[in-house]
């Protein structure tokens, strides 16, 4: 297949080129390439991406196919740009064992769409207690470990967690909240909280867990990989703990660099998101975070929930946010048409950096390479309406927007799996 004309994001740079791919790798990229007889995209006026690769998804099969599946979830990611997804371990079955970590890894290779990476827990059924079989989830496909949705709350514990994933050259990825201090908040604790008269959850529940791993990895000499960071103390955390040379690395959302928290005031319960949306300082120090390079990567947390869960008063509705098909558009819009991060930048935190962090092929447009790619039309005006999505859940806070930036081909192992 020859891609013609696209504006190829590479590391350095944009320039405008012509890619052959042959057998799932890119073996050229040059200047008019000869045609070959095989087929061809026309690229003009599109830009060439590497394939995003989102490391933090929820896809929730095995258990809660009610609220999204692999298959239905692999559709989204394709619309939305995406060639690779890690999906956390938060099913029922709890992927805590190889049984269930290969199951979700097969069921991917079925739907053949975009590529399936599952996360094992750290914990025997997230509960806290016994460490998970890290080895033997490493052996049938699991390319990190997490108790995402929980912070793994003994200390001790912890520690065991990130010595054990590091000697199988694996991260833990934390999930940051002191659960006593959140103690069943349910929206960032601030004035708008105060108004709204809704529990709020402070930075400090946030924070305190950022400094306890942060202080985890310096002593045990270890990397460790933060989640969804939203608070502006947070991104201080980090920069410091990267500056002093901890092996940290960290990643944030969409809804925390295009939101504050003052969308909770009319109760949509699509604004629930754990951790909470926070203030303007907290989404300012985001966007320097990302812009600087303390925040690695953006990941979506897709979290789709059924619309029961979320039909419902605001303290009892899921937290979560369904974010594949939102994600790519949302950092155009408020990234890069702002001027913020260039687009070799915004390909780095959205698909070489996770590449890098958990050791996964992709993340670059050059020869040789796998030839997972996303071509998209930047200047496309779209308004997002969540019937619209293919993921089963259609809970987005982004309802009605207009973004800027839309996915026209997601190429798999030199295959299109979707095309818009
Ligand atoms: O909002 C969230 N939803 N945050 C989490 O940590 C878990 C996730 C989920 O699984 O729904
Ligand atoms: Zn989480
Ligand atoms: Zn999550």
């Amino acid at each position: 297949m020859i891609i013609r004309n696209g504006k190829l994001v590479l590391e350095n740079g944009v320039e405008q080129k012509d890619l052959l791919i042959e057998n799932g790798k890119i073996v050229k990229i040059a200047d008019m390439l000869p045609a070959n007889g095989e087929k061809e995209i026309d690229a003009s006026g599109l830009y060439v991406f590497p394939g995003l690769i989102d490391m933090h998804v929820h896809l929730r099969e095995p258990g809660f196919e009610h609220k999204e599946d692999i298959e239905s979830g692999s559709k989204a990611a394709v619309k939305g740009g995406f060639t690779q997804i890690c999906c956390m371990p938060n099913t029922d079955p709890v992927a805590d064992n190889k049984v269930v970590v290969s199951y979700i890894r097969h069921r991917g290779e079925e739907v053949g769409l975009c590529k399936v990476r599952p996360i094992g827990a750290i914990t025997k059924g997230e509960k806290g207690e016994f460490l998970a079989d890290v080895g033997e989830m490493k052996k049938v496909g699991a390319v990190a470990i997490s108790d995402d949705g929980k912070t793994v709350k003994n200390t001790r514990l912890m520690r065991l967690a990130m010595e054990y994933a590091s000697g199988f050259d694996m991260k833990c990825l934390c999930h940051c909240e002191d659960i006593d201090l959140a103690n069943g908040g349910v929206v960032n604790e601030g004035l708008n909280s105060t108004v709204a008269g809704l529990n709020g959850i402070q930075r400090a529940a946030e924070d305190i867990i950022i400094a306890r791993e942060i202080c985890l990895a310096e002593s045990l000499n270890v990397p460790a990989h933060i989640c969804h960071v939203s608070t502006h103390s947070g991104v201080r955390l980090i920069r410091d703990a990267k500056r002093a040379g901890v092996k940290i690395t960290a990643e944030t959302c969409p809804h925390y660099f295009a939101l504050t928290d003052d969308v909770i005031c009319d109760f949509n319960t699509n604004t629930k998101v754990n951790p909470p949306i926070r203030e303007e300082i907290d989404k300012q120090a985001i966007i320097e975070g990302l812009k600087d390079g303390t925040l690695d990567c953006i990941v979506t947390d897709h979290a789709p929930h059924h619309a029961d869960d979320k039909n419902v008063e605001y303290n009892l509705a899921a937290f979560g946010i369904s974010g594949l098909e939102t994600s790519f558009a949302l950092t155009i819009t408020h990234l890069y048409k702002t001027g913020v991060l260039t687009l070799p930048q915004i390909a780095d935190r959205m698909s070489a950096a996770p590449a890098r962090i958990l050791n996964l092929e992709g993340g670059k447009i050059a020869e040789g390479e796998v030839a997972d790619l996303m071509i998209a039309d930047l200047d496309k005006k779209w308004t997002v309406d969540s019937a619209k999505f293919l993921s089963k859940g259609k809970n987005t806070p982004f309802e009605g927007h207009e973004l800027y930036g839309e996915v026209k081909y997601t190429i798999v192992d030199g295959e299109v799996k979707y095309n818009g």
